[in-house]
């Protein structure tokens, strides 16, 4: 069973990580020009948005960071959870952007990020939770408990 090292902490992403998620995000995919003012504005936004599950209302977005023993953004992940009409208005948890800074790679953070998202996904009643990626990562998801499951598909402008 995986742990995370001495010192290091998972917990939901504040406005306060602006630089280091910004940061970390660059290993995944291009993160653009985002200001800090920008930043904040979304973390409020996921803080503000919910979804019913059962008789409460939990929190739709799940953003998450992990951090090391000096207090530095090494790795962030999140989980949105989605209600839908179909399973008997049933939650599906889709997990997103998950990215670990390159110099952090191989501690099996990755893995202890995958591991949290998915726990909290289904404690809140999803009865799935998928993920999107590429060919070169689907050893790393298989390892973190997943199952390649259909073909991804896109349509951008
Ligand atoms: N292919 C096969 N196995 C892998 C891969 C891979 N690409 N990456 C890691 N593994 C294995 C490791 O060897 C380890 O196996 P072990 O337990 O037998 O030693 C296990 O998976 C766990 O690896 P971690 O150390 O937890 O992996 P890491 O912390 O380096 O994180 C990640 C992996 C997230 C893919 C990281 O390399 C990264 O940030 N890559 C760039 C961004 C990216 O591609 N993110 C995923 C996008 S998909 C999405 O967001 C849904």
């Amino acid at each position: 069973m995986a742990v995370l090292p001495p010192g290091y902490s998972i917990r939901r992403i504040e406005p306060r990580d602006y630089e280091e998620v910004v940061e970390t995000l660059k290993v995944l995919t291009v993160v653009g020009d985002v200001t800090r003012a920008k930043f904040e504005e979304t973390v409020e936004f996921w803080n503000n948005s919910t979804v019913k599950a059962g008789n409460a209302e939990i929190r739709a977005y799940n953003p998450h960071v992990i951090v090391n023993a000096e207090g530095r953004v090494v790795a962030t992940g999140t989980v949105l959870i989605e209600r839908k009409i179909i399973r008997n208005c049933g939650l599906v948890g889709h997990v997103e952007d998950i990215a670990v800074a390159k110099d952090q790679q191989g501690k099996q953070l990755g893995l202890l990020l995958i591991q949290y998202l998915t726990r909290l996904a289904h404690e809140a009643g999803c009865y799935k939770v998928i993920l999107d990626c590429d060919e070169k990562n689907v050893g790393f998801y298989e390892k973190c408990g997943y199952r390649r499951c259909g073909v991804e598909m896109d349509h951008r402008l």
